[in-house]
């Protein structure tokens, strides 16, 4: 078998077999297919897509390319939460201590920021000694013992996703639906959960642009799931602005503190509840509308907040940072955006708002880049709101204050102002099960 002629035969729109997928994970996984050949069959499958086994097939070759976990140490339902990825997205900070404080087991692995979108991970290196990094042994112990770990993916996990992962983002290869399907569902069953809840963007800071395009692959991702045996459901939930008020690494960590103590922003709160009730609901906890009830109270009687800090002292964390966020470490330096008009935030272009808070320093441009923690973006507006010219839409935080002038080009140029208010837009579009 040779890759030029698997390359080739998908540029002309034909159909790889099993075999020919397989050679091709086998050979990104060994190191054996050089860097040209992964990105040139990437970009073919980017134009001619997949058909729904060459996505399976492509998938499970991803799953088996490494090792898979084994969770039957965890006593308990092990329910697990994917976001397609998004800006402002700190939702796994909050669902999963929600779910876990109900006695449900969240043994998570996630992943870093890609593109212009954050990364679990990365926000909780924010924390002071927090160790995303535990061996088997201590992740169990720790979901048995508190119901709640949450680590980066180890290197012998899903490692053909990773090489192909960083070479999507440099070959402009990230937003293909079988691509994204085969990344997310290839980590996501060489896990070992019971459930699954997956949260599929979609809107200008998401990999899919359309609510058609994230429901067709929300289908996908379902459909492979449950063929696997899994209990599934995906919500298609809004992209078109970023969730809540906060963008980077501990300005986001503060925002799901400030969720979990009751005060959190009501678009976040809102697809935070529905999300977790989906979880609980799976796990067995009822229908989604009396596990979103549950959800509520977790953070009413702060439950849900003792268990993150719980887990953040368990993973050697500072739990005071959770206890009191007031106390995280400030950029050194701050700049306020002021409108150039008057009117309404007719909409914003998300995906600019995360590459401007990657302008100021928090996230990476290159896989070597260290992150500055407390840059980021505090937004004073969003879509619908009234604005006048020179009022503040934004403050954003930096170490180097050089960076300020860019960012703040990009988020004034990513933001549209206009003298009607926008329509409602809804926050979770569908649910797909
Ligand atoms: N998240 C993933 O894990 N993979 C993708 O391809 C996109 C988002």
């Amino acid at each position: 078998m040779r890759m030029y002629d698997i390359i080739k035969k998908k540029r002309d729109g034909g159909e790889l077999s099993t075999e020919e997928i397989a050679f091709f994970i086998r050979g990104v996984t060994d190191g054996s297919i050089p860097d040209y050949q992964i990105s040139a069959l990437c970009m073919a499958i980017y134009f001619k897509g997949m058909t729904v086994r060459e996505t399976c097939d492509l998938t499970f070759a991803v799953r088996d390319s490494g090792d898979r976990l084994e969770f039957s140490a965890i006593n308990g339902i092990r329910v697990d939460k994917h976001s397609t990825g998004g800006v402002g997205d700190k939702t796994s900070l909050v669902v999963a201590p929600i779910v876990a404080s109900y006695g449900v087991k969240v043994a998570k692995m996630s992943g870093r920021g890609l593109g212009h979108t954050g990364g679990t991970v990365d926000k909780l290196e924010a924390i002071d000694g927090f160790r995303t990094t535990l061996s088997e042994e201590e992740f169990i112990a720790q979901v048995n013992k508190i119901g709640l770990a949450i680590v980066g993916q180890s290197r012998q996990f899903a490692p053909a996703d990773k090489k192909l992962y960083a070479l999507r983002d440099v070959t402009a290869t990230v937003d293909s639906m079988p691509l994204i399907a085969a990344s997310i569902m290839g980590k996501k069953l060489a896990a070992d959960d019971d459930c699954i809840v997956l949260d599929v963007k979609t809107g200008s800071g998401s990999f899919m642009k359309s609510v058609e395009k994230s429901r067709e692959l929300a289908k996908l991702m379902v459909d492979i799931g449950k063929n696997a045996g899994k209990k599934m459901v995906a919500l298609i939930t809004n992209m078109d602005r970023p969730l809540g008020y906060a963008i980077g690494n501990s300005l986001e960590v503060i925002e799901a503190v400030e969720t979990l103590q009751g005060r959190g922003p009501a678009d976040f709160t809102e697809v935070c509840m529905t999300l977790a009730g989906y979880m609980l609901s799976l796990a067995g906890k009822g229908t989604p509308e009396t596990c979103e009830e549950l959800a509520r109270r977790a953070v009413a009687d702060g439950s849900a907040l003792k268990k993150l800090a719980e887990t953040v002292a368990a993973q050697g964390g500072n739990a005071e940072l959770i206890l009191h966020p007031e106390t995280f470490k400030k950029a050194k330096y701050s700049h306020t955006v002021l409108s150039r008009s008057s009117g309404y935030i007719q909409s914003v272009d998300t995906e600019a708002y995360g590459l401007s808070s990657l302008a100021l320093g928090a996230g990476r441009n290159t896989a070597e880049d260290a992150i500055d923690y407390s840059a980021g973006i505090i937004l004073k507006k969003k879509t619908g709101d009234a604005v006048k010219e020179g009022e503040e839409i934004a403050t954003l935080y930096s170490d180097n204050a050089a960076s300020f002038a860019a960012a703040e080009e990009k988020l004034l140029a990513a933001t549209v102002i206009g003298s009607e208010k926008p329509a409602d837009e809804p926050l979770v579009y569908d649910i797909v099960d």
